[in-house]
């Protein structure tokens, strides 16, 4: 085999093995290139006699066009073959169902809904939401506010307690919101205006009581703060809450040690089926406590009862979330069962203000 033979065989050879275009574009540089096989033997023809010259000529350019040729077709093989795995690759399947992003599928969880209409209403009014920590001292749970050490009503907060600390110190779950409360008046003057939601703890469970609930807290202290002021504000709430535009409402002597007087309210309702209505109907419902701050209270942080006074009251968000969304058993709330969070929650971009509409 002569030597233009022999290198078109292996040139032809290596084109044709050729996995893809990088490789294919080496074997051309290879033969083809300034410094290739075949450019060498071109530059060879200048030695030669002018007769040489004619047959060699011929044989090693009729060597480039098959080679030129064979990479033609080479590439458009290679070429062919990369768009048809790419369009493999990308294969779309137009006939599966939509799926809804994920801004759609999640939901908000009814509690949240619900802390977040309590929030709008409150922040309407006027109110700033205050917060403090689920881990809280005996001080600010119980004694700071008007509990004495050895007090009756600590044992009816079914109280889960820590282990005590270095110093003796034997901390607790919050067993209610009233120690932000504490906090608030520690920290700020007068004129204060806070609610405080929150997550609250006790050693209680059925249908109607789970370990962890939540409470919102509202307290109001400056130097004319009265009861008819604190029935206003819970009367407005609650219309705006239900969503109704009258309730009608009853304040039932109570007893806190951190108010004085202490009041119960109940607002009236209608049950029929399953359904429940409020601003109508006969009986009434237990929807919070309430009262005019103790004075023991104001002194214990810090505040002159003989010049500032106020009021405060606390209720279940859990409860109150179930009434308005009629919502059964309240362990159901923290099972996170995604069925009946599909079906109780809310949607995300749904948010509640007072001029949109609270419940969307
Ligand atoms: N802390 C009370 C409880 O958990 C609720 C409460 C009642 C809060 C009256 C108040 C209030 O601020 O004035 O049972």
């Amino acid at each position: 085999m002569s030597e233009l033979e022999a290198l078109k065989t292996t040139t032809l050879t290596a084109i044709d093995a050729a996995a893809d275009e990088t490789s294919l574009e080496a074997v051309r540089v290879a033969a083809l290139g300034k410094k290739g096989s075949i450019s060498a033997l071109l530059a060879t023809l200048g030695k030669l006699s002018p007769d040489e010259r004619k047959t060699q000529g011929a044989a090693i350019n009729a060597l480039k066009d098959s080679v030129t040729e064979a990479l033609a077709a080479r590439r458009a093989v290679l070429k062919q073959a990369a768009l048809e795995a790419q369009l493999k690759r990308e294969a779309l399947d137009l006939t599966l169902p939509v799926r809804a992003p994920a801004v759609e599928t999640g939901r908000i969880h009814p509690i949240s809904q619900v802390t977040d209409e309590i929030v709008a209403i409150f922040a309407d009014m006027g109110f700033a939401v205050a917060e403090g920590p689920d881990i809280e001292s005996d001080d600010f749970n119980f004694t700071k506010l008007n509990f004495p050490p050895g007090h009756p009503a600590r044992e009816m907060h079914d109280t889960f307690f820590l282990q005590p600390d270095d110093n003796g110190e034997r901390k607790l779950l919050r067993t209610h919101t009233s120690p932000v409360q504490v906090r608030t008046m520690l920290s700020q003057k007068p004129p204060i205006r806070v609610i405080c939601p929150g997550r609250t703890y006790r050693t209680d469970f059925d249908q109607t009581h789970t370990p962890m609930f939540h409470q919102v807290e509202g307290l109001v202290i400056d130097d004319r703060a009265t009861l008819a002021n604190l029935k206003w504000v819970l009367e407005e709430f609650c219309k705006a809450f239900f969503e109704v535009p009258k309730v009608n409402m009853r304040f039932r002597p109570s007893f806190f040690p951190f108010t004085s007087p202490s009041m119960e309210v109940d607002i009236q309702c209608r049950r029929s089926g399953g359904e429940i209505r409020f601003g109508e109907g006969e009986d009434w419902l237990e929807i919070l406590g309430c009262g005019m701050v103790h004075e023991n209270v104001l002194r214990n942080c810090g505040i002159d009862p003989e010049v500032y006074q106020g009021f405060a009251w606390g209720m279940g968000i859990d409860r109150v979330a179930m009434l308005k969304y009629g919502m059964p058993d309240l362990r159901d709330l923290f099972d996170a069962d995604l069925r009946w969070i599909n079906h109780y929650g809310f949607k995300p971009l749904d948010m509640p203000t007072l001029a949109g509409g609270l419940s969307g």
